[in-house]
């Protein structure tokens, strides 16, 4: 059961009570005994930032408001607060927690965005030994927010939700075709269109990369096509989000090696989920904007039929491309799914991808890569937005030069840069198959986390859902 998020004007009584308070001068509830109120001035001198106390019919938890150079850091600071309070909460036991604020912030919104991711677990697989959360139920308490905000931000989570269930969902339970499945469903709960294209439709389309890539598979490839079209919204020209959906990459015949390299690949398709959490949340909250999302989906294997290094394929769009290493995939149906966007005239392209584990090394778990075409105010804004939401980007260049990593001696382009930039020669590879503003995001350091990251979890972590959203969100407004 997911955590439900709530909204109340009016604090309730006998629940147990999240608040929010200054360290200067903390404003503590009327009713506290004269030893508790000595308490909390003792913990807040010792820079306690969680104080407990047992009220007896209920719990009580002051959250010290974190000092924090700017706004941002300080909602940052109030997510990791949400994280350290979901582990008292945990200890406790407790089922629902009402979050008000003596700041007169926003605070109330972040600390319990934290606490709301923090409490996300995938225990569907688990017999025995599993372990529910006990929190099931966050209520904002708080007259300076509206409950249409408390609303839009309980689709987001899901959203996020959503996008960590599909990349946490191993392989042998979602085939390319089932994940389709899985994308027609979420259309169907929140209210946009999906049209799934089968292999006699990717191949009538001639998607030469989707279909190099799926040749070693036993399971047919999928095209998902998502739309969300209110009945009046704001751009013309819609907004295209693309999607890696690798459901599995093995490398092809180009193997990967076992120990942390293909032994997490189910999280191959993290850019396809975060798409489709995208188009979630923009159609729960029915934003006034025309957008569609593109999900070219298969496994990468080693069948008997597999494409191989040497190989050359015509791609959706004619460029023939030689493949000199099937293990750099998903550039290949990428650029099919680019090529194919073209039809909608779109005003911007985003992708999504777990693209380069080059683009892992180069920035860590720490933030997204973004390079693209799509001009500096485009470029800037995403910045903000992620500093907002605290998913960082680093841009890459995208220099002329490096076109030289990507010229193949006997077609238009071979799919393998040099051992440098991997990450922009992947990117350079995709940039030639856009004829639009585009923005490409590489999330291979940032969509599946080996260890546990406050607020981020461990596993797959839903990256993208609220950079992206957060971005349209202000061109709807
Ligand atoms: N799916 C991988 C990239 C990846 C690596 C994602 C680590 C998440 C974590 C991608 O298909 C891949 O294998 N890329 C190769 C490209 C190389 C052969 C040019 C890589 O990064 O090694
Ligand atoms: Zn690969
Ligand atoms: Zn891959």
């Amino acid at each position: 059961m997911p955590t439900q998020l709530k909204y109340s004007a009016t604090p309730g009584k006998n629940t147990d009570i999240v608040l929010i308070v200054q360290a200067a001068q903390p404003a503590l509830p009327e009713d506290l005994s004269q030893e508790e109120a000595t308490y909390v001035q003792q913990q807040v001198a010792q820079e306690t930032n969680i104080i407990a106390l047992n009220r007896y019919t209920h719990r009580l938890y002051l959250v010290v408001a974190p000092k924090a150079k700017t706004e941002q850091s300080a909602h940052e600071a109030l997510r990791q607060a949400g994280y350290n309070l979901l582990k008292l909460i945990k200890a406790d036991k407790v089922r629902s927690v009402e979050v008000s604020d003596t700041t007169g912030s926003r605070a109330a919104l972040y600390l319990a965005e934290g606490l709301y991711l923090s409490n996300y677990q995938f225990q569907k697989y688990k017999t025995k030994d599993a372990k529910p959360s006990p929190l099931e139920n966050i209520t904002i308490a708080d007259t300076a927010i509206s409950e249409e905000e408390v609303q839009e931000l309980q689709h987001v989570l899901e959203a996020v939700t959503i996008a960590r269930d599909l990349v946490n969902e191993p392989h042998s339970h979602q085939s390319a075709e089932q994940f389709s499945e899985q994308l027609e469903e979420l259309g169907q709960e929140a209210g946009f269109k999906t049209e799934v294209l089968d292999e006699i439709k990717i191949q009538s389309l001639k998607m030469g990369g989707l279909l190099a890539v799926n040749q070693g598979s036993e399971d047919p490839p999928t095209f998902t096509i998502m739309e969300w079209k209110p009945e009046q919204p704001v751009n013309n020209k819609p907004y295209v989000l693309v999607g890696k959906g690798v459901v599995y990459d093995t490398g092809g015949l180009s193997l990967k090696p076992t120990p942390q390299s293909m032994d997490f690949m189910k999280s191959d398709m993290a850019g396809a989920a975060a798409v489709a959490g995208v188009m979630y949340a923009l159609a729960k909250n029915k934003l006034p904007l025309h957008v569609i999302g593109l999900v070219p989906a298969t496994d990468n294997r080693p069948g008997g039929k597999a494409f191989a290094p040497g190989d050359v394929i015509t791609m959706h769009n004619g460029m023939t491309v030689e493949v000199l290493n099937t293990d750099a995939e998903g550039r290949l149906l990428l650029a099919d799914a680019l090529s194919f966007a073209q039809k909608y005239h779109p005003a911007l392209v985003f992708d999504l991808a777990t693209l380069t584990g080059a683009a892992a090394r180069a920035v860590g778990k720490e933030g997204l890569v973004a390079m693209g075409n799509a001009g500096d105010e485009i470029m800037q804004a995403l910045k903000k937005t992620g500093e907002q939401v605290h998913e960082r980007l680093v841009e890459f260049p995208l220099w002329d030069e490096y076109k030289k990593h990507i010229e193949s001696d006997i077609a238009d382009l071979k799919n393998l840069g040099g051992i440098d930039a991997g990450a922009i020669s992947a990117g350079k590879f995709l940039e030639c198959f856009t004829s639009y503003p585009w923005v490409h995001f590489d999330i291979a350091g940032v969509a599946y986390l080996h260890g546990e990251d406050s607020y981020r979890g461990k596993l797959a972590t839903g990256a993208g859902v609220r950079l992206i959203y957060h971005y349209l969100r202000a061109l709807a407004h």
